[in-house]
């Protein structure tokens, strides 16, 4: 038991989440002090811009220099909460080297520099936590690296980047278009600073690399990860994901198979009757499959403000009753695999393709025939419209493997009567 009568916190960074966790630990200090044992002061906070957060001040320490934290025996926890992956894990890795215990909501540096944070950790006895990194509020790493501990997982798939659950929602029910829908989720505080990484699938699937990893026990980083986001996902597609009874979701998907393992994040044709379906606004929902408790999901919001402070102070009274019981470093990287990963001939899933295509005799036999010659087979083809001189070709494929849609849709491309390929996207779950 220790001797310590609190638990001082340096914060790294005061924007959003930072805000949430202040709010969140002085609106429930007292439940929490006696849940962890001792009562939680956040000591001092880091920022860039002094001026700018003038107002805290008064009641906090706030310093640009990362050295009054890492200087202040003191502080016990460092809740880094700048995002990016420089200085983050350099500050990250200072603070455990000066036995600091570290806990984050950044998927970027989690993603890129897991394993060695891991092993300052474990050098150094401390706990490394980041619940928040993944489905902003829903609990899903702590589910998988202790509620579920005991089960081989074979697959973990669902909605984890809210800001794109977001857009789609309100591109599919409100028609509202893909700029004014994004400076929303941006003013909602949901998005990235820099939104390319949400909307280029890069966010989500920087924590399928984070899933995958926890869930197989082997290092998955971030090249290792299909990714495609949804920045070519036009209101046609939508309109027409609608007609044929599917929604378009922005999905992650981890599955560990005998062959090897594959994660991928991309858009995805998704029936209507699919749980994750009626996943919306910047709720995420995360699928898991373990061998003993068969299936289970987590649901909740993703990102914002209050939810991810709530997966960040969850950390930190971890950690305050781990520093409480004198056991900190308990759960440390679980990456004992080294599994294989399926190639492009060894993935498949049927397929929606649009086409613009010349209105002439001839053209459906040609297409139809350089699908054939790649092994795909057609589930249905409908000629929906007139664009300008051109036919709209709306294609449903069965299964095919990546590799061989892959072909098909270059020869296709190259074709005179093609004039553009429009769209290309899974389809999951039927
Ligand atoms: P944010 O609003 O952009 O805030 C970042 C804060 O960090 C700002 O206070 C900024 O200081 C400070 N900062 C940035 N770089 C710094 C540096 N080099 N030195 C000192 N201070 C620095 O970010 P956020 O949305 O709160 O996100 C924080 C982290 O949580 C990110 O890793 C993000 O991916 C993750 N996350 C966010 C959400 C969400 O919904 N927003 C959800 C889950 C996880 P100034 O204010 O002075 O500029
Ligand atoms: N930008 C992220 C999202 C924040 O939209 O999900 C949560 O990680």
């Amino acid at each position: 038991m220790t001797e310590k009568t609190i638990i001082n916190v340096g914060l790294l960074g005061m924007g959003t989440v930072g805000t949430g966790v202040v709010k969140l630990l002085t609106a429930n200090g007292p439940s929490i002090a006696r849940k962890t044992g001792l009562p939680i002061n956040v000591k001092t906070i880091l920022v860039r811009n002094l001026e700018k957060h003038r107002a805290l001040a008064a009641t906090t320490k706030l310093t640009a220099s990362f050295e009054d934290i890492l200087n202040d025996a003191d502080i016990d926890i460092v809740v880094e909460l700048m995002g990016g992956e420089d200085p983050a894990k350099d500050y990250m890795l200072r603070a455990m080297k000066s036995g600091k215990h570290v806990i984050t909501a950044n998927k970027d540096a989690v993603a890129k520099y897991g394993k060695e944070l891991y092993a300052a950790a474990e050098e150094n006895q401390v706990d490394f936590l980041f619940e928040a990194s993944v489905g902003g509020g829903i609990p899903i790493i702590r589910p998988l690296k202790q509620c579920l501990a005991a089960n081989e997982i074979s697959e973990v798939m669902g909605i984890v980047n809210g800001t794109t659950n977001y857009m789609l929602t309100k591109m599919t029910q409100e028609g509202v278009d893909f700029a004014s829908v994004l400076a929303e989720a941006q003013a909602k505080g949901y998005a990235e600073s820099d939104p390319t990484a949400d909307v280029g699938g890069l966010d989500a699937a920087r924590k399928a690399a984070i899933l995958a990893s926890i869930a197989f026990g082997t290092r998955v980083s971030i090249d290792d990860v299909h990714t495609e986001g949804i920045t070519s996902i036009t209101p046609e597609d939508i309109a027409y994901a609608k007609e044929l009874g599917f929604v378009i979701k922005l999905l992650a998907i981890a599955k560990d198979t005998p062959e090897g393992i594959d994660v991928r994040v991309h858009p995805s044709f998704i029936p209507v009757s699919h749980p994750l379906a009626s996943v919306n606004d910047v709720y995420n929902a995360i699928y898991v499959r373990g061998d003993a408790v068969g299936e289970t999901m987590f649901y909740g919001r993703g990102a914002g403000e209050m939810p991810t402070a709530s997966a960040v102070v969850a950390d930190i009274i971890d950690a305050a009753r781990d520093i409480y019981h004198g056991c900190s470093g308990r759960i440390l990287c679980t990456c004992f695999n080294q599994k294989n990963f399926l190639t492009p001939e060894q993935t498949e899933s049927p397929y929606y393709i649009r086409l613009l295509v010349e209105d002439k005799p001839g053209v459906l036999a040609a297409i139809a025939g350089a699908f054939g010659a790649q092994q795909v087979s057609l589930h249905s083809v409908i000629q929906k419209r007139k664009v300008d001189a051109c036919s709209e070709l709306v294609l449903l494929t069965y299964k095919v493997s990546d590799a061989n849609i892959r072909l098909a849709m270059s020869t296709i491309g190259g074709m005179s009567v093609v004039s553009q390929i429009r769209g290309v996207i899974r389809v999951v779950g039927q």
